[in-house]
């Protein structure tokens, strides 16, 4: 079965065409960088208008990658949450009326699901049962992942999503939107030993995380490190600010993560979404987890941040498994992992 997968739940607008035999057959990704950079961060009716125009053109770019015609697709998944309203009503609306236009079925995925079964278009995948740590713009959760369709919230943020506390750190460092990556950038300048920032609800049992209070750190530490006459820090300032966020971050992640596989008994780690593309993360992560006898698995970057490949991945499952949606369709901006239904 060959899916075309549409994923525009944000900023960027992802299509991807997954065959259950042979695997991906191709993908492509645009950004929206450019149009939201002016405004320091996402524009939902800019999103929404940018989604129109580009998903029909990417579609038939991808098709032409993979040389299908679109007489070769057997079904169409699309995000229908979580995410921007605008945004997902139209990668859902065209998916529909693709599906019903070319008699195939249609099938609404979750952002997140898709996020989580990213690492399955890897080779070697990890085998079930693992742990997930889904760690995105707008999520960060431990995930108990038994298999396909069987996912138990362990634990998740009470306030900002890591990328969210990346986001905003980097606008404190006066970093051009999409923060994240900039960030990360800068980091590798700055000295790990001249600020020590916060390790975030670690010194109490649980699994849930907390990242606001780290970007509070980071204002009264670039204000306290201030140059002369309120000018901004000096740049090694900045890195050293970054550098040390950042740690924490990453820090922070390990001992939660650790900690999850030892309540489950599971030896296997995955790590989703957007900010699993930071290679310092995926660098620590990787050495605390194989110290302790366990396995590290994670997407390539391009498959960590947004992208339609996960979203045909995922929708394959579901459409192999008998589910598809009427010919109608709904979108759900706060869909939870745990209201999807099962695959049996
Ligand atoms: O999964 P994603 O593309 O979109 C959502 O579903 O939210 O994640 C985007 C998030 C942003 O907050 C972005 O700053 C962060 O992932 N991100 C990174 C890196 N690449 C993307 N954060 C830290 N380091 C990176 N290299
Ligand atoms: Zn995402």
């Amino acid at each position: 079965m060959r899916v075309l997968g549409i994923e525009t739940s944000c900023d960027e607008t992802g299509i991807g065409i997954y065959d259950t035999q042979r695997g991906l057959l191709s993908h492509a990704v645009y950004s929206q960088t450019e149009i939201h950079v002016e405004y320091g961060g996402v524009v939902p009716e800019l999103a929404s208008r940018d989604h129109v125009r580009k998903t029909l053109p990417l579609i038939r770019e991808t098709l032409r990658q993979a040389g299908l015609g679109s007489g070769a697709i057997d079904g169409v998944a699309y995000t229908v949450g979580p995410g921007l309203v605008g945004a997902l009503l139209v990668g859902a609306a065209i998916g529909r009326s693709l599906a019903w236009g070319w008699a195939v079925p249609g099938i609404g995925v979750h952002h997140m699901e898709a996020h989580l079964l990213a690492p399955m278009l890897e080779d070697p995948a990890p085998a079930y049962p693992f742990v997930a740590l889904l760690v995105s713009g707008g999520h960060t959760q431990l995930v108990r992942v038994g298999g396909l369709g069987d996912y138990s919230l362990l634990g998740e943020s009470e306030d900002d999503a890591a990328g969210e506390a990346f986001d905003k750190t980097a606008k404190l460092l006066h970093l051009p939107y999409p923060g994240g990556p900039q960030l990360a950038a800068l980091a590798r300048r700055g000295d790990p030993a001249r600020y020590r920032f916060p390790r975030p609800m670690t010194d109490r049992p649980g699994l849930n995380f907390s990242f606001s209070g780290l970007k509070t750190f980071a204002f009264n530490t670039l204000q306290n490190a201030g140059g002369q006459g309120g000018l901004p820090p000096d740049d090694q300032t900045r890195a050293d600010v970054a550098r040390a966020f950042e740690e924490a971050v990453v820090d922070t992640l390990i001992i939660k993560c650790r900690r999850a596989l030892r309540l489950t008994g599971i030896h296997t780690l995955v790590l989703a979404g957007g900010v699993s593309a930071n290679r310092h993360l995926r660098e620590r992560m990787a050495i605390a987890i194989e110290a302790e006898g366990g396995r590290l698995f994670y997407p390539r970057p391009e498959f960590c941040t947004d992208n339609g490949a996960m979203i045909a991945y995922a929708g394959a499952q579901r459409l192999l498994a008998g589910q598809a949606e009427a010919l109608r369709f709904n979108v759900n901006p706060r869909w939870r992992l745990d209201e999807l239904p099962p695959f049996h």
